[in-house]
């Protein structure tokens, strides 16, 4: 409930910064979830591609990382810019939001199997460590926003449906960044 209030609150937050600068479509949102889709897909073989992937593989997780949050925080700017989506473009979006949000989970439960994975563990080097968790906790900001700019967007009886993909994703950042944390660091 405490959860359900928080995010309400953060909601009436993005709503209100609705100020629509040059009006965007529905259509722009979709290709902004086509490459989201595009990138969350680079993440995960990236991760899958540890530890044989070496310190070039691990060092390019929080680098690609780093673009899926840019494709997120683009979908979010464009949703903002389209403004209150009707019952049909709300119900598209959130179908589209419905596809990628697992991929991104299932990128995030592998990254929780790595980090189980605790002999020669590339994610265990201090820097690469510090850099992942940075680009995580953003990430997981990205990912947030942009899930609570779909449900300030869309028609009321669709706002529970998308809060409760917001919490559950905000939960799986947390498990895998949990998971991280119990990595011995080396130098
Ligand atoms: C997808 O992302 C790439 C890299 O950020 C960008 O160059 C391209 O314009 C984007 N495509 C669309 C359809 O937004
Ligand atoms: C997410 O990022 C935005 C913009 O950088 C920032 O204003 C906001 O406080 C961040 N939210 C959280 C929960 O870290
Ligand atoms: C995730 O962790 C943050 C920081 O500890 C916390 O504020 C948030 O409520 C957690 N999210 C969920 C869904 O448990």
């Amino acid at each position: 409930m405490v959860q359900f209030t928080r995010s309400f609150f953060s909601l009436c937050l993005i709503a209100a910064s609705f100020a629509a600068p040059a009006k965007r479509t529905v259509a722009q949102v979709e290709a902004d979830i086509a490459n989201i889709s595009n990138q969350v897909g680079a993440l995960d073989n990236a991760i899958k591609g540890l530890p044989d992937s070496g310190l070039v593989g691990a060092l390019a997780i929080p680098t690609e990382m780093e673009l899926l949050g840019t494709s997120l925080n683009t979908g979010t700017s464009d949703m903002k810019a389209t403004g209150l989506l009707d019952e049909t473009d709300a119900t598209t979006i959130l179908s589209a939001v419905k596809v990628i949000v697992p991929i991104i989970n299932a990128a995030l439960q592998h990254l929780t199997a790595q980090a189980s994975n605790l002999v020669n563990n590339l994610l265990g080097l201090a820097e690469i460590r510090a850099s992942v968790d940075s680009a995580l906790q953003k990430l997981q900001n990205s990912t947030d926003t942009f899930v609570a700019t779909l449900a300030a967007a869309a028609p009321v009886d669709l706002t529970a449906e998308a809060i409760s993909i917001q919490i559950a994703i905000d939960a799986a950042f947390n498990e895998t960044i949990a998971a991280l944390s119990e990595i011995p660091v080396r130098l």
